[in-house]
């Protein structure tokens, strides 16, 4: 066998041909998604002992394909040596082949893929937390081979059961944002009961997953988006507080006038009104920030005292600009936030194999379209999660 077509599961399990289809970058056309991503026949990637190797049913499409497509802000080729990159960080698909050390996993197993490696190793892996590994990698970001090929190789540890009620798609639309999201809220800013939580881009991959965690945790999400099908959408979603951010003229911009600058305040102050109008007075305890330069500064304005901004991108820009003043004589903190552990995968995808939290998909693509996917989520004509049909039959 030379290559597997699109659409299908080959039989025998388990049996391997020589190559196949993978949607790749290369340094030469890092730049527009459109044009940096393309088609292209490569080898099958070898496995080690503790890993797997997964048919691809469908992938999902996330933010991270961008930066990786556009080179921006640094070069995936700057985090590791071979000659093409597979971008794609969530997977859902069948287990094809494992290492010789591999116990909880067999070929034919159904599985979601989480998308964080480490060493598995060292003392930060076995006591800490294995995002504290040195080691510690983005699966189809930091490290190749990532989802959108028709096989991928990953570690045995990032397998997670596929929810039986989901279809392959759906499967594979959810890790990425979703783990992050539960991460950011549940462990790192502990959400309670009855917090108010200010969610940034509520209709977005991150987003949805927030909005609906808030809920099943007894918190209050005053969901943001940028138009009223978000805002539907959102209030589909279990949001009650929800507000348009473009009714609003507070994003700073660094060649502001004094004039200017004293319009955006102003401008800042009716936007946390109207969330205090929403919550009947509350400011959040919680600010839920992914968008970074250009609302930064409005998050740690808008907190409550001793709130907390917690943090894991910045799509708008990495350098934050913010006065300091508000954040400590208010006692609020910054929490970073990366993805999430294998546990913290693991206890939120049975959220999902139970029906409590559910993915939003907004569109499928055919595999040959994984850049216009790319292309159209980097223009934020997107809402919920994109996914990509690989082997998932039509
Ligand atoms: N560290 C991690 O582990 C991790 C994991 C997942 C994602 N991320 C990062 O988090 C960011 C968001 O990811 P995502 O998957 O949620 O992306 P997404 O699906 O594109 O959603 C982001 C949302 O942000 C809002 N937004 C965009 N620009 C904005 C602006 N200037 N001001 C206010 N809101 C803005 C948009 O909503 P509206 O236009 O409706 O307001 C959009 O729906 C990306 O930068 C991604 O790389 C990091």
């Amino acid at each position: 066998m030379n290559r597997i077509e699109l659409g299908t599961v080959p039989t025998p399990l388990g049996e391997l041909p020589e190559s196949m289809l993978a949607c790749t970058i290369r340094k030469e056309r890092e730049g527009e998604p459109a044009k940096s991503m393309q088609i292209e026949e490569v080898p099958i990637p070898e496995i080690g002992a503790n890993e797997a190797l997964v048919l691809v049913m469908a992938a999902g499409v996330n933010f991270n394909g961008v930066w990786a497509a556009q080179g921006k802000p640094i070069s995936v080729f700057r985090m590791h040596k071979d000659p093409f990159h597979i971008a794609g960080s969530d997977a859902a698909g069948i287990v094809w082949k494992v290492g010789s050390d591999v116990r909880r996993w067999k070929p034919g197993d159904e599985v979601v893929v989480h998308c964080n490696q480490s060493c598995g190793q060292c003392p930060e892996c076995n006591g800490l937390d294995p995002m504290a590994c040195s080691e510690q990698k983005i699966w189809g970001y930091e490290t190749n081979w990532g989802s959108f090929a028709q096989f991928t190789k990953v570690q045995a540890q990032q397998l997670v059961r596929k929810p039986k009620q989901l279809g392959w798609i759906e499967s594979a639309s959810y890790g990425l944002t979703y783990f992050t999201a539960y991460r950011m809220l549940v462990d790192r800013a502990e959400v309670k009961p009855g917090d108010h939580v200010l969610v940034w881009g509520a209709a977005g991959g991150l987003g949805i997953f927030a909005v609906q965690l808030c809920r099943l945790m007894g918190a209050h999400p005053v969901a943001v988006v940028s138009s009223a099908s978000k805002a539907e959408l959102v209030r589909k979603l279990g949001a009650n507080l929800v507000i348009n951010r473009r009714e609003y003229d507070f994003v700073r911009r660094p060649d502001d006038t004094p004039e200017l600058a004293k319009h955006r305040q102003a401008e800042l102050k009716r936007f946390g009104g109207e969330i205090r109008r929403l919550t009947q007075g509350k400011d959040p305890d919680i600010v839920f920030e992914h968008v970074g330069r250009e609302t930064f500064s409005s998050s740690v304005f808008l907190a409550k005292r001793f709130g907390k901004i917690v943090i894991c991108g910045a799509t708008s820009g990495y350098e934050l600009d913010f006065d300091v003043r508000h954040l400590w004589m208010r006692q609020k903190s910054i929490i970073g936030s990366h993805f999430a552990n294998a546990y913290q995968a693991e206890r939120a995808n049975e959220l999902i194999l139970d029906g409590r939290i559910r993915p939003v998909l907004d569109q499928v693509f055919e595999f040959h379209d994984t850049p216009q996917a790319h292309q159209l989520m980097k223009e934020n004509r997107h809402q919920g999660k994109l996914a990509i049909r690989i082997q998932a039959p039509k």
